[in-house]
């Protein structure tokens, strides 16, 4: 055990440190992006129960990478004590919650800024910390944000919404606390003064999921669900079968449409009332829509997908074929970029993963540790924090603090 712990400098966020109180998907998602990008990161786990995502044998190596464990009860007098000790220490505290918790159980914010007037607070719950007392203490998952944000709504097949997996809603509310964390964070350090994010996971999918429903608004024009993956809005976007699997293609711009439709026989469309020379795309509320994918269906289903993606890279249109998963691994650009990497566990085991994304060229991220075992840096935190041995064997004792060797 040493009396601290130790995290290598690199990336973009050396020396910021974050602690974050979550589970699951979305609260740890922008901590350990974050710890991936350099910063020091303190996992914080009830000692009543691990974080659910354990149970995840290779997405949990994969999502807590980077991390150093702590294992106590914060919400017991002496592991509040404690995790105010080390919220001095912190630029950011993230915590995810069935919605006003950590206010509720005395851990307001107002108590965080005594300890730390600069520190960086990002709540995160399913409807937020304030508003109708009916919602906000209710607990949420990828899918009721995305029911009750409008999200789901707009997902899936003409006869049923779909859920877009997987667990979008947990990464877009994760991206936003993420985002939000770091633009509070370049203030704080500016100004010394922090900040408190309120993140509603059901509002970061409304943000995302503004591009129909703006219309709505404004004109109550509703779309209705894409009908086999085409976009609700324009002719020739989305998933179209080839004879061999499927492909996409956005056809947008004068000259692809005017190849596309050149090279489908269909270009006597062009040039009227209803698509003149120049545009953009072509509207599914447009007279020849219906007419145009059909005809775009037929032509995609008498073609290999080698056929259209040479016919794309021609015409200079956005389409690609729709990988496999087992495409992907082997695909020459992802080699080429070194998108999947190999690390070991803390037993030893070989784990694939994704490589750290984005790249960063002056301050690149890197993975230098894997998933800590639970509890496994209690010890080193507590007495970085100034308990002693004996301090923290009656944490223990008292069944407040937990450490992997226990
Ligand atoms: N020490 C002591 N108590 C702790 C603790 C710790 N280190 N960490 C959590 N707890 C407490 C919580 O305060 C909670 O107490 P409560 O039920 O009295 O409020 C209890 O342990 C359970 O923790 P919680 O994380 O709330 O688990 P849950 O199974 O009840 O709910 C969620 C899980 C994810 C539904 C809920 O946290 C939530 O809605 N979070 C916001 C949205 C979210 O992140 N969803 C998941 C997306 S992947």
């Amino acid at each position: 055990m040493t009396d601290k712990i130790e995290t290598p400098k690199f990336g973009p966020l050396t020396g910021v440190r974050v602690v974050f109180s979550a589970m699951e998907i979305a609260g740890p998602f922008p901590a350990q992006m974050m710890a991936e990008w350099g910063a020091e990161v303190i996992w914080i786990e009830n000692v009543a129960y691990a974080d659910t995502i354990r149970v995840q044998e290779f997405y949990s190596q994969f999502s807590r990478r980077n991390l150093h464990s702590l294992c106590l009860n914060i919400f017991s007098d002496d592991g509040k004590a404690a995790f105010l000790k080390l919220i001095e220490t912190a630029d950011v505290f993230i915590e995810s919650s069935k919605g006003p918790a950590f206010s509720r159980r005395g851990i307001t914010d107002d108590l965080l800024w005594q300890h730390n007037p600069a520190l960086v607070i990002a709540h995160l719950s399913g409807y937020g910390q304030w508003g109708e007392d009916k919602y906000i203490n209710l607990p949420s998952y990828d899918h009721i944000a995305g029911a009750f944000s409008g999200f789901l709504i707009q997902n899936g097949e003409k006869d049923q919404p779909i859920p877009p997996f997987p667990y979008t809603g947990d990464y877009i509310s994760g991206m936003t606390v993420l985002s939000s964390v770091l633009a509070a964070l370049y203030n704080a350090k500016a100004t010394g003064k922090g900040e408190s994010i309120d993140v509603a996971m059901y509002e970061a999918l409304l943000r995302v999921g503004q591009y129909y429903m703006v219309d709505y608004f404004n004109n109550g024009k509703l779309y209705p669900r894409s009908t086999r993956g085409k976009d609700p809005t324009q002719v020739g976007c989305g998933v179209y079968k080839c004879n061999d699997g499927y492909i996409v293609m956005d056809l947008v711009g004068w000259k692809q449409i005017q190849g596309m439709l050149t090279v489908m026989g269909e270009d006597h469309l062009l040039g009227s009332d209803d698509y003149p020379e120049g545009i953009q795309g072509i509207r599914a509320d447009s007279p020849a829509a219906d007419y145009l994918e059909e005809k775009l269906d037929q032509f995609f289903a008498g073609r290999s997908i080698e056929e259209c993606e040479a016919l794309f890279a021609e015409l200079v249109v956005a389409g690609t074929r729709v990988l496999t998963i087992p495409e992907l691994e082997s695909h020459p650009h992802y080699v080429a970029r070194n998108n999947f990497i190999e690390w070991q566990t803390q037993d030893g085991d070989t784990v694939k993963g994704l490589n750290v994304t984005p790249k960063f060229k002056n301050n690149p991220g890197k993975v230098w540790r894997p998933m800590p075992k639970r509890g496994m840096d209690s010890r080193s935190i507590m007495s970085e924090l100034g308990y002693s041995d004996s301090d923290i064997a009656s944490l223990i004792e008292q069944g407040l603090l937990k450490t992997d060797d226990q």
